[in-house]
């Protein structure tokens, strides 16, 4: 079926919002060290199931932290992302990768295409998480893992992007509204960034993060029971699951032999 034009729009906007942040964040020394950069659970998916020349689908890549990791162990990767500028900072940082414009909704990849299908952050931001989610497994090859990073249902981020989130979005439709969330929001953001951070994150970066977890026009959450749904309808098997992230929940995911796709 078509997406509708409500779909379509706020995909427009979720694209026009990357376009103008990319989830940028990495300094030359992060970039230097990359996988220092790398969240546990995708380091531990890569040295269990990954092997170099295997193909892998790195959907909605972003500037290409995980690409640039993925290039290292030698894997054949394909990369997919809906924004222009996020494609362009990750080719500079992995050129041998394969860069595809696309949007997660509709892969331009035949079924059973990749041996290793890495999602990590991005469903939640498309219009259908669970249409993302059906098109990852589709182009999974039977017996390959799937990398799911997801927003949790069940931390408080939710309530922050809900209820603080939503009266800065409507704000900032107005150009005057962004001068003032920049000036009076961002910087009680960015001073709580720094002390995290223990003082490494950059003004760029922080903005960023800022831009994509308060500001994105589409952030959707999930819980750990809704995701095994929709993993037990897709035949998949769950071999792993990590909340200890926080607001991003991690599962490793199955795709059984045989399967004839979702029931
Ligand atoms: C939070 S970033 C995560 C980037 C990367 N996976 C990482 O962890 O560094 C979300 C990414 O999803 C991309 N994205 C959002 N909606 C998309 C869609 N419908 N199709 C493909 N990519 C999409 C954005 O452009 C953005 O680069």
């Amino acid at each position: 079926m078509p997406p509708d034009t409500g779909e379509l729009a706020l995909q427009r906007r979720t694209r026009a919002h990357y376009e103008a942040y990319p989830f940028e964040f990495l300094t030359p020394g992060d970039e230097a060290s990359i996988e220092r950069m790398q969240p546990p659970p995708f380091i531990r998916f890569i040295s269990r199931y990954a092997a170099p020349g295997m193909s892998v689908a790195e959907l909605g890549c972003g500037p290409g932290r995980g690409t640039m990791y993925l290039g290292q162990n030698c894997l054949d990767v394909t990369a997919l992302d809906l924004s222009r500028s996020s494609l362009e900072l990750a080719r500079s940082r992995a050129p041998q990768a394969r860069y595809v414009e696309a949007s997660n909704l509709a892969l331009p990849f035949p079924d059973a295409s990749f041996d290793l299908v890495i999602s990590d952050g991005v469903i939640h931001h498309t219009p259908d998480a669970y249409r993302s989610f059906c098109e990852n497994v589709r182009v999974l090859k039977p017996g390959g893992y799937y990398y799911l990073g997801v927003y949790n249902r069940n931390r408080y981020y939710y309530y922050l992007y809900t209820f603080l989130g939503a009266p800065l979005r409507q704000v900032e439709q107005f150009r005057l509204g962004q001068a003032a969330i920049y000036m009076t929001v961002f910087p009680v953001y960015y001073a709580a960034h720094l002390l995290k951070s223990r003082g490494k994150r950059t003004l760029r970066g922080a903005r960023n993060f800022f831009y994509d977890y308060i500001m994105t026009p589409r952030a959707s959450f999930h819980g750990r029971d809704e995701i095994e749904g929709w993993a037990s309808r897709n035949r998949l098997d769950l071999v792993d699951y990590d909340p200890s992230l926080g607001n991003v929940h991690v599962f490793t995911l199955r795709k059984r032999l045989g399967n004839p796709g979702p029931l």
